[in-house]
């Protein structure tokens, strides 16, 4: 049977980085995203007895890292259903993959709903997401809607994904997301964690990111948007001083990635509300409010470096449709 689902990236406010154990994906700490409607993966899986191997397709292309990768996430979920049975696998993404979009998020999600589904394997949603933790760690949180909290768990059965507010809590928030490159990054998230205790801002992170956790919620809660976006960037430049002094070091930003941000700051000088956050890559999400969409788009789009903006609001958790992709 032939099933398709689409799933929703994310951008982290709180962010995962370091793993204490790297076959589950148990992250260092708990994290915090939103879900992001607009930036979505759509995928269709079918197992037949047809098949000699497993055919994975991944924006028109096969990619041997990335298909060893799903191949492996397919051979979990085959155990769950006791099968041997191969899988075509053909994915698409409404957004550029490998530039600190987390792409993987939501592709991870989209591949664990769609082959469990394809299965007849009934998980509830707990159960989806560590599943799907274990092929994306940012995939666990994709598995959930609006605005979702990776549970810092010391164990695979305690560490997963829960919606803290629901998608409709709060729509005024806009994500802006200024696209520099379409270049792949040259070292991947996966590699990064490796590396996150080697930097000496690591342990200082650890030491407060339970209150900064607790700092993001209560500020969603009470709707502040200001406390909100500082948390955020000043989260987004502690993240990134870690990747700097680490051994190695990991420079993800190009030159359009400090354009951004110093307008970013320039629009707030202006009296509009907009705070950056970064991940891995080199692509920076704006957050606003909905009264300064337009400006703070035509800001980006106005900037020399920036080659196109995408706007995603808070999404849902991933669902099944019927338009197939084969
Ligand atoms: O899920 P991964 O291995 O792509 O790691 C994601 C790490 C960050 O994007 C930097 C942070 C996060 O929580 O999304």
């Amino acid at each position: 049977m032939k099933i398709t689902a689409q799933a929703s990236s994310d951008v982290a406010l709180i962010k995962y980085w370091g793993k204490k154990d790297e076959v589950l994906r148990l992250p260092e700490n708990g994290s915090i995203s939103l879900i992001l409607d607009g930036l979505n993966t759509i995928t269709t899986v079918e197992f037949s007895p047809e098949y000699k191997k497993d055919e994975v397709m991944i924006q028109g292309e096969v990619e041997d890292g990335e298909v060893g990768r799903v191949q492996k996430h397919l051979d979990r979920i085959r155990a769950l259903a006791h099968t041997n049975q191969f899988a075509k696998v053909v994915s698409q993404n409404t957004f550029p993959k490998g530039t600190g979009l987390s792409s993987s998020g939501s592709g991870f999600a989209a591949l664990t709903l769609a082959a469990t589904s394809a299965l007849n394997l009934s998980l509830n949603e707990k159960e989806l997401s560590i599943l799907a933790r274990q092929g994306s760690g940012t995939a666990c949180r994709c598995m959930c809607g609006g605005v979702v909290e990776w549970l810092n768990g010391d164990t695979s059965d305690s560490s997963y994904s829960v919606t803290r507010f629901s998608a409709e809590y709060w729509q005024d928030i806009v994500d802006v997301i200024a696209v520099v490159s379409t270049d792949k990054k040259i070292v991947s998230s996966t590699e990064g964690h490796t590396t996150a205790k080697t930097s000496s801002f690591f342990e200082v992170r650890q030491q407060h990111i339970e209150e900064k956790l607790e700092e993001v919620k209560r500020a969603i809660q009470n709707k502040n948007f200001r406390t909100l976006g500082e948390l955020v960037e000043a989260e987004a430049l502690e993240f990134h001083s870690i990747l700097f002094t680490s051994k190695p070091a990991l420079i993800a930003w190009h030159p359009g990635t400090i354009e951004v941000m110093l307008a970013v700051q320039q629009l707030r000088r202006e009296g509009v509300e907009a705070y950056f956050t970064i991940n891995t890559g080199f692509n920076v999400h704006v957050l606003t409010l909905e009264k300064w969409r337009d400006q703070v788009k035509q800001k980006l789009d106005s900037l020399a470096l920036v080659q196109s903006t995408l706007i995603a609001k808070i999404g849902d958790k991933p669902s099944l449709i019927d338009n197939h992709l084969f």
